[in-house]
């Protein structure tokens, strides 16, 4: 009797840990159901690929450069031969995934013919040529003591590594001024020079990699110990570039349906006045996390023209034009803008044929008498040299018939639209 009563009263305990448990456990849910969101997945599929780092299996839309890079590396399965290269251009042009992807396309297509060692050193983290010299020793041997050895030494161990491993060492030293800078150009002409006082031959190639002002630091010394023909300039991304890395990037990083090529076409607008690939993916990567974070049971799973601009403030650094630049145009370029802005809420882009349409149905919301179709095509020409809107030709079908598209990649058309309402109301009193 005494052991039941006492077994009832253990019981009651288990049970009261357990109601207090479960009721925790609800607590810290509600406490972080703000964070519910993260990692959920909606649109996101693979993070990482969004990444600047990140290097893709393939390279879109550079086969010229890269044809041209390979050519400058002709003699390379050669075991006496060394190489060289300069790779220039802008930000973001795709220097560091050019010279990535190239090294390790190298090492496979020559994986029975010659063994291809690469050390790829960015001379802005490592800016001394010691710290240069160290960080490629480290790749080829981790664990290489550096620690109080000269230039020199540091020099003769690299030499006797490569020597040893029978292989041929390709040195990519990316942001190359960073160095050129701070310990002038010794360094590149020991490293072109490694041979020279051995009998070695052809044990390692030299990639330089920088952005245009390069040239100016590089003493012509070296440019020409470098090979004049071996400089390799490389062009800022147009739209048409941008847009094959926008649709390579969402396609890895995104689940399918989440996005549309209208979404990604306004994106490539939007990064083209930079023609920097890394703003194309920063854009890809902000309108993905900001349509995650609104994501609940009643939201489509998809990337929304407003998920696109809403971290402008923050990513269009050099904003082309600011919004007060609506300010002073005519009522009638105003009335054009709105019936714009009315279908690019909605609509990636829209036709010049749509814009006469709905500027009429405007027009008659306001009272006014339509102006003619000659000068809805001068506002428009307006409208775009201040870089409102974007106008893009389509050829369709054929290619007899061309399409003029218009889009705003620079604005949100519903910010436009409210300070076009208002000031309209002043200007049409
Ligand atoms: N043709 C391309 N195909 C696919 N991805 C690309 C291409 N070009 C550039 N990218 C991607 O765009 C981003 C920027 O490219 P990258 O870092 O190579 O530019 P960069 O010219 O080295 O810039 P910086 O001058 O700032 O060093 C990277 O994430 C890169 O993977
Ligand atoms: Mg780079």
């Amino acid at each position: 009797m005494k052991f039941l009563r006492w077994f009832k009263y253990l019981s009651f305990e288990v049970n009261l840990i357990r109601i207090f448990n479960n009721g925790w456990r609800k607590a810290s849910h509600v406490m972080s159901g703000y964070l519910n969101r993260i990692g959920a997945g909606f649109i996101i599929e693979n993070n990482e690929i969004l990444d600047f780092d990140f290097v893709p299996n393939e390279i879109v839309g550079r086969e010229d450069i890269q044809r041209e890079l390979a050519n400058k590396f002709s003699s390379i399965a050669d075991s006496n031969s060394s190489c060289r290269a300069i790779i220039t251009g802008p930000v973001g042009s795709g220097k560091t995934v050019l010279a990535k992807t190239f090294c390790r396309d190298l090492q496979k297509h020559l994986a029975n013919k010659r063994d291809i060692l690469v050390s790829h050193v960015n001379c802005r983290n490592a800016s001394t040529s010691t710290r240069v010299v160290q960080r490629i020793l480290h790749e080829i041997d981790p664990g290489h003591p550096d620690r109080g050895l000269s230039m020199g030494e540091l020099l003769l161990s690299l030499r006797k590594l490569i020597r040893r491993n029978s292989s041929h060492l390709v040195v990519v030293l990316d942001e190359v001024d960073h160095m050129l800078r701070k310990s002038g150009d010794d360094l590149l002409y020991q490293l072109l020079r490694i041979d020279e006082d051995q009998q070695g031959k052809g044990t390692l190639s030299l990639i330089l990699v920088s952005q245009e002002q390069v040239l100016d630091v590089l003493e012509t010394a070296v440019i020409s110990r470098m090979g004049k023909t071996n400089l390799l300039p490389i062009p800022p991304y147009n739209f048409d570039g941008l847009l094959k890395i926008a649709e390579q990037r969402a396609e890895m990083a995104l689940h399918e349906g989440t996005y549309s090529k209208e979404i990604l076409t306004l994106i490539a607008e939007k990064a083209a006045p930079s023609g920097d690939a890394r703003l194309v993916i920063e854009l890809i990567k902000a309108a993905a996390e900001a349509s995650e974070f609104r994501q609940d049971v009643h939201t489509d799973r998809m990337i929304t023209i407003k998920d696109v601009h809403s971290q402008d403030k923050i990513l269009a650094v050099e904003m082309i034009s600011e919004i007060e630049t609506v300010d002073d145009l005519k009522p009638h370029a105003m009335l054009v803008l709105l019936s714009i802005c009315r279908r690019l809420r909605k609509k990636e882009s829209m036709t010049t044929g749509d814009v006469e349409s709905l500027y009429e149905v405007v027009c008659e919301e306001y009272e006014q008498d339509m102006k003619s179709h000659t000068t809805i095509w001068k506002y428009l020409k307006e409208l775009e040299n201040r870089q409102i809107i974007v106008s893009r030709i389509d050829t369709v079908g054929d290619g007899r018939g061309r399409t003029t598209h218009l889009s705003m990649p620079h604005f949100l058309p519903t910010d436009i639209a409210s300070r076009v309402e208002m000031l309209l109301k002043k200007r049409l009193k």
